[in-house]
């Protein structure tokens, strides 16, 4: 018998998969940066696929504990392939305002059904995903600022740069583009 209801509980297995496949498209990301010789965006990139998988725990330890069963379905590949560093954090903005949503609607649906455990327990999230849009909207504008639509040499190296110096400081929620 669980705590909360099984349509909840299904509907948060749901988000359990979506923070799984999150992970799993920073590991691509990574990856990618990577190979492109980005290694300040792949540190940062896998610092956040670390974070991801992290929140993919966080749900199942709540599932499991409301006397649910915490399930991985299937998932569909995620992207591996971007047409430049602004393709890939644009794509992630996207992403995390999906996220957002997600996370919105399932709170929607807690409160619908006055299920304040689990309203209480997304609270976390709701001020995780405040952070996460503010952070990558910042590194989109610094992105703009350095060299909209052609973000290439110099200006490229000092963006990677900044971006492996966030890895460590990243609630900050601001990177900090040093010139020098
Ligand atoms: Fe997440």
């Amino acid at each position: 018998m669980s705590i909360i209801k099984d349509e909840i509980i299904k509907l948060l297995n749901g988000q359990l998969n979506k923070e799984l496949y999150s992970a799993s498209l920073y590991f691509n990301m990574a990856g990618w940066c990577d190979k492109q010789g980005l290694k300040g965006c792949s540190k940062f990139l896998y610092g956040h696929y670390k974070e991801e998988t992290e929140h993919f725990d966080k749900f199942r330890d709540f599932i499991n504990k409301v006397g649910g069963q915490s399930i991985i379905g299937e998932m569909h590949a995620p992207q591996n392939d971007f047409k430049s560093i602004e393709d890939l954090f644009d794509t992630i903005v996207k992403h995390e305002q999906y996220i957002t949503s997600c996370i919105n609607e399932l709170v929607g649906k807690a409160m619908e059904s006055k299920d304040y455990i689990t309203s209480r327990f997304l609270d976390w999230f709701i001020q995780e995903q405040l952070e996460e849009e503010e952070l990558f909207n910042d590194i989109v504008v610094k992105i703009n600022m350095l060299g909209k639509g052609n973000l290439e040499g110099r200006n490229l190296y000092t963006f990677d740069k900044a971006m492996g110096a966030l890895d460590t400081e990243r609630h900050s929620n601001s990177i900090d583009i040093n010139m020098q």
